[in-house]
């Protein structure tokens, strides 16, 4: 069954802590938050004490998506403030296996991220230290923004290199996913949705989560 993460980026930030509670009730299975330094990409969104906050607002495990610069020198933080998944860029690393391994060796799930013009083979050393890929289908740094297609065959790529390998690896999709394409990337592979805009916009956040998870 494919899972429902709702991106609070799109959330009203005046209400946080009611947003990630709306979410839980809504049924998201967890709650995805962006981190942005405004170094590895544009934009700045919110940080340790934003999710630290948050953590006693809702039992949803969180996803805490790094778009930070050399995340190494964070991971043990965001884990501290309630991160229970948390993912770095194959591109902001400074050193990809020491990420990964900071983040399982605190019984962390460990997931690696690509933006959408990085190649495929730029992660596939690191496939047996992640639990999750998080295959960025827009440039990372804001929400509302539209699907790029062309990534849909890296996912399929992607598929099929965990199945030739047997890994039980999963494949998270974030950006521009919404009603109209959810079918389509579950197709191409994925076990996760990220949805900012689609799920928090919509005027039925349970129902849109209900219809993004039976799209397949
Ligand atoms: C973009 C973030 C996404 C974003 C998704 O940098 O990583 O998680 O919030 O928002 P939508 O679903 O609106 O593209
Ligand atoms: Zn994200």
């Amino acid at each position: 069954m494919v899972r429902i993460a709702p991106s609070m980026l799109s959330c009203d930030f005046s209400r946080m802590g009611e947003e990630a509670k709306r979410m839980e009730t809504a049924g998201a299975d967890y709650l995805h938050l962006d981190v942005m330094d405004g170094m590895f990409v544009p934009n700045i969104s919110f940080g340790i004490p934003v999710i630290a906050a948050l953590r006693p607002t809702t039992d949803l495990p969180f996803d805490v998506h790094l778009m930070v610069v050399e995340p190494e020198r964070y991971i043990e933080r965001f884990i501290d403030a309630g991160a229970d998944w948390v993912t770095v860029h194959v591109e902001a690393c400074a050193d990809v296996p020491v990420a990964l391994d900071t983040i399982r060796l605190r019984g962390k799930r460990a997931g690696l991220s690509l933006n959408p013009h990085t190649p495929l083979e730029r992660i596939l050393p690191y496939l047996n230290k992640c639990d999750y890929i998080l295959v960025m289908t827009v440039e990372p740094g804001y929400g509302g923004q539209a699907l790029i297609p062309s990534v849909l065959d890296k996912i399929k790529e992607l598929r099929e290199v965990i199945r030739e390998r047997g890994l039980s690896l999963e494949i998270e999709v974030d950006g521009g996913v919404n009603l109209q394409n959810a079918a389509t990337v579950i197709e191409a592979g994925a076990d996760i949705l990220v949805a900012g805009s689609a799920v928090f916009n919509a005027d039925d956040a349970k129902a849109t989560i209900d219809a993004l998870r039976h799209h397949a």
